[in-house]
């Protein structure tokens, strides 16, 4: 909600790295493609993570497209440079793998403010429920839903629910809300947020956009309904990529975590993107996706620890639900 009485901040805003391309790779990322080669092993890194991992990362990518590498990869260990949840998802739709987590600490508010104990409680008191469930929960909340969905394919997913079935949405009220507007679906939403998206406000998108006159505002779903309401378009950090390529303008204002601009730096040369301000930076971080150190990664190919192991009938319940969303969103 837009406060009238605090004064607005001064915006500042923080210098990123220039495009990677040309730059010469750093003694600790040689190391790394070294151990990965040593290992053979495959690194998959999320587009929030540092720029120093994504430029060495066989595949960045968001969600979905990473579940999707997970899933069809031949090589023996999975490196994600990513968060704890997309690590599981990782391990749930292979298994056999070997999958590291540099940091396995890296959680997620979202996940965290779905526990599976209350997810369950609310079922067995609400029998009947068809639950969506977003990716962002974890692997004990998967294997009590009908269908995952990610945010670059939650109406596609929800579209298909059988029209007589009453959705539970989990665990993000956000993407929940937009989806529910945007497919005309009457949805049962969980209280839960991003931390890091629900820093974005109104004022703060309406100073940037002074400074950056006509430059769109390229939003994630995460955001507050009054924030999505202010995009030009709203879309998982995959779609971003192809939004702003095949856009005319020369100047975006990027809504959403900051690892987002090292990719659109390098992918989509030529163009400025801007980091969507919040009220403490001018800049958004997510704390745990940025636990991921290079250092980090290093240590765990080396040392090949922590891995991420969960329990037979967790990995054979949750494997159901994201199978369909794989199945449904081809
Ligand atoms: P994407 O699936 O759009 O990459 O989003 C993941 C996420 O954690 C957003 O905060
Ligand atoms: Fe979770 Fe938000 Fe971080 Fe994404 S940005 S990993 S939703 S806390």
């Amino acid at each position: 909600m837009i406060s009238t009485e605090t004064p607005l901040a001064p915006l500042v805003f923080q210098p990123l790295d220039p495009a990677t391309p040309g730059r010469p790779l750093s003694a600790i990322q040689e190391e790394i493609l070294r151990l990965k080669r040593e290992r053979n092993a495959v690194l998959l890194a999320h587009n929030y993570q540092v720029d120093e991992i994504q430029q060495i990362a066989d595949y960045v990518g968001d969600s979905l497209g990473l579940s999707y590498k997970a899933a069809e990869t031949q090589a023996d260990v999975i490196v994600f440079c990513g968060v704890h949840f997309m690590a599981e998802t990782a391990k749930i739709v292979n298994p056999s793998k070997t999958v590291l987590l540099p940091e396995m600490d890296a959680g997620c508010s979202l996940s965290d403010s779905c526990p599976a104990e209350k997810l369950a409680a609310y079922k067995a008191a609400n029998p009947g429920l068809y639950v969506v469930a977003y990716i962002n929960c974890s692997a004990s909340v998967k294997a009590l839903c009908d269908v995952i969905c990610t945010s670059g394919n939650a109406m596609k997913i929800v579209s298909r629910v059988p029209a007589d079935r009453e959705i539970l949405f989990v665990p993000d009220q956000n993407l929940g809300q937009w989806v529910a507007k945007k497919t005309g679906r009457r949805m049962r939403l969980w209280p839960g947020s991003c931390y890091a998206h629900v820093l974005y406000s109104v004022r703060n998108i309406e100073a940037v956009k002074v400074l950056y006159p006509g430059a769109p505002v390229v939003a994630h779903p995460e955001c507050v309904e009054a924030v999505r309401d202010m995009a030009d378009v709203v879309c998982s950090t995959e779609k971003m990529i192809a939004y702003c390529r095949e856009n005319q303008a020369d100047t975006f204002i990027i809504v959403t975590e900051t690892g987002m601009i090292n990719r659109l730096r390098r992918e989509v040369p030529g163009k400025r993107f801007v980091a969507g301000p919040t009220d403490h930076c001018g800049c958004n971080d997510c704390r745990f996706m940025k636990m991921n150190t290079i250092e980090k990664v290093r240590d765990s190919l080396a040392g090949m620890t922590p891995q991420v192991e969960l329990p037979e009938a967790i990995l054979r319940d949750a494997r159901a639900p994201i199978q369909r969303m794989l199945d449904w969103s081809r």
